[in-house]
């Protein structure tokens, strides 16, 4: 398939961190407009740091980078630049990841994060868009549960509550008591497992947290029997192959389980997880795993199908997307 061909195919993009969407270009002009000078000398010296040896690596350019963000009006430039980009590749639905911990930690209130994201998101014809916030795991779950807290008010706002950053020592079986509580308020859980982190974490996330998907959930293959699970229930995987590769997950494209997965009978869903760091938005990622693998379009078709079944979207809205 061409790349006209794969815009073409209605997807659901359901693994991307907005604050993973801020291009250098955009942190520059919005350093500028907030008055900070940002630790990097030119766009071409940022870019130059692109180059993560893992997880945390890349975690440290990202929330280093995310100081930029300020106002509402940041939150709604940078969602509204990442939509654009979305409708080009025929993302038709995005659930979109946010930190709110993050951006409070610097002193921006979630209610202007919140603006801002809302803004851009009213604004979108071609793409809908849910939210999730997510929890820092590094930060611990008390601070998790303050979180939750803040967010509750606006829980109508969100689709569900997710758990990313640093994952090995992180474990889900923390978060027990602040999913509880999310589930207790009506919101359902996604959370990443088994990017670096042991199967254990996939396994602990889906009976302790009761997540809907994994993000991620790669490490998966280690374990045969929780292979099996996943097929067999069908839990969605938002497998990030770009991510992959450029956090040393697979040492390169060709060498990404997703064949395995796929003949293992797993849900899978491609997605970009932080297209700004992580060199190419959803459309980029279905056309280089396409070409690597040989995808058929069956194959490709399958994929984008099983994006829109695995979103939270209602199931008249799936249908239409699907039938589109
Ligand atoms: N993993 C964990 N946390 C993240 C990621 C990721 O890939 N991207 C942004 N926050
Ligand atoms: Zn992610």
């Amino acid at each position: 398939m061409d790349h006209a061909q794969l815009a073409a195919l209605p997807k659901a993009e359901l693994h991307l961190h907005i604050e993973g969407t801020l291009e250098p270009e955009l942190a520059f002009t919005l350093a500028r407009r907030n008055g900070i000078t940002l630790p990097f000398a030119s766009i071409e010296d940022l870019r130059s740091r692109y180059d993560y040896r893992n997880l945390q690596s890349f975690l440290d350019l990202y929330y280093a980078l995310t100081d930029v963000l300020r106002t509402a009006e940041d939150f709604r430039d940078l969602t509204a630049a990442y939509l654009a980009r979305a409708a080009r590749d025929g993302v038709r639905h995005a659930e979109i990841f946010f930190d709110p911990q993050a951006h409070r930690r610097r002193g921006v209130p979630l209610a202007a994060v919140l603006e801002g994201l809302q803004a851009a998101v009213s604004a979108s014809r071609d793409v809908s868009v849910y939210l999730i916030p997510c929890f820092l795991r590094d930060l611990g779950p008390d601070a998790a549960m303050e979180t939750l807290g803040e967010l509750l008010p606006f829980a109508g706002s969100f689709a569900a509550v997710g758990l990313d950053s640093a994952e090995v020592g992180y474990p889900p079986e923390l978060f027990v008591d602040v999913f509880a509580r999310a589930r207790a308020e009506g919101l359902p859980a996604v959370a990443h497992a088994g990017e670096e982190g042991p199967p254990e974490y996939i396994r602990q996330a889906l009976d302790l947290l009761r997540v809907r998907r994994v993000d991620h959930g790669v490490r998966c293959l280690d374990d045969p029997e929780l292979v099996a699970r996943l097929a067999d229930e069908q839990i969605p995987l938002t497998v990030c192959p770009l991510s992959n590769v450029r956090l040393a997950v697979v040492p390169d494209l060709a060498a990404h389980p997703l064949p395995r997965m796929l003949d293992a009978g797993l849900a899978v869903t491609l997605n970009s997880d932080d297209p700004a760091y992580f060199g190419g938005y959803v459309g980029e990622v279905y056309a280089r795993t396409a070409e690597t693998f040989g995808l058929s379009a069956a194959e490709v078709h399958r994929l984008a199908e099983t994006s829109v079944r695995a979103s939270f979207l209602p199931p008249a809205a799936r249908q239409r997307l699907l039938g589109a």
